[in-house]
């Protein structure tokens, strides 16, 4: 499949997807979106990919946000139609079976912030910069950021981050746990794709159940979310994956997981 606004390249099981409109700092326009789902779907039917990681292309951003020229001529209810496509898009990358990194290789603003933070977990460039700038428009983060941002660092910094508009720099957003690890910015996809790597390695079944638990189990209570946890746990036994696992650790060698979902 051939698109215009992202690049999308696969080697050895691990996807990247690449923000490419750099005339906009890969703002998100409604054809980038429509790719991205494309290609969310492409990632969900293949049996090869076992990690996706998203970055920007170009040095200086990751996504600079929704792309306002086109927001600034949407009535109320295209816009409502814009934040539903958008929020049904993260939901799908949130739900990929698969683990997904972010790669923040320089502005994550807006929109840019929400994707990052609809993936597993955020690596940054020290040229990273993250913020919910839309409160500055006269809007608010429509892509999910009051829930996903708020839910992350808590209600508070949440708050503060919302209600400023102001940017943070990628320091910041490890101290207030939005971001794992910042590394040099020549670095980042270096660091990335060794944990991809690892990642990549384990089983399909077992990092699903766990992703899956992880996902669910924090929307509720510690009880409920530790029966799914057992549900999930005992899935991962009817696996292919656990049988190698549990017998290359008798046998004292490396397991090798090649294991499908199905
Ligand atoms: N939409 C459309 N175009 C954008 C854009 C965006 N979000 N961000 C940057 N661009 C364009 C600029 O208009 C500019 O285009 P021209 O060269 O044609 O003028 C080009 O990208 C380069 O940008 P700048 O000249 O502004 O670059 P800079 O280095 O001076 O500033 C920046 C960089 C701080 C990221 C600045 O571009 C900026 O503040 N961008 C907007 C960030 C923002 O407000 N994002 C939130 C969008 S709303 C949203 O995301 C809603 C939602 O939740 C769904």
């Amino acid at each position: 499949m051939s698109f215009q606004n992202i690049i999308f390249e696969e080697k050895d099981g691990i996807a990247t997807l690449y923000f490419n409109r750099p005339k906009a700092l890969n703002a998100l326009n409604e054809e980038l979106l429509s790719e991205l789902d494309q290609a969310l779907d492409q990632v969900m039917e293949s049996k090869t990919i076992r990690v996706l990681i998203l970055t920007g292309s170009g040095d200086k951003a990751f996504v600079a946000g929704a792309d306002i020229s086109e927001l600034s001529r949407m009535n109320p209810l295209q816009g409502k139609a814009f934040s539903a496509k958008g929020q049904r898009i993260f939901a799908k990358l949130e739900a990929l079976p698969i683990p997904v990194i972010a790669a923040v290789n320089g502005y994550a603003l807006g929109g840019g912030s929400e994707t990052a933070l609809a993936c597993d977990f955020i690596y940054a460039s020290e040229k990273a910069v993250f913020g919910l700038p839309e409160i500055t428009l006269g809007l608010i983060p429509g892509f999910g950021g009051t829930q996903r941002l708020t839910r992350l660092v808590g209600t508070n910094r949440a708050k503060e981050l919302i209600f400023t508009g102001q940017n943070i720099k990628a320091a910041q957003a490890l101290e207030y746990g939005m971001v794992n690890k910042v590394v040099p910015h020549e670095e980042l996809m270096e660091e990335v794709n060794k944990t991809a790597a690892m990642i990549a390695s384990r089983g399909k079944a077992s990092l699903r159940a766990a992703k899956q638990s992880i996902g669910q189990g924090i929307q509720t209570d510690l009880a409920t979310g530790c029966l799914i946890e057992q549900d999930a746990f005992a899935l991962t036994m009817a696996s292919e994956d656990a049988k190698e696992g549990t017998t290359a650790f008798l046998e004292k060698r490396k397991a090798s997981f090649t294991g499908e979902l199905e």
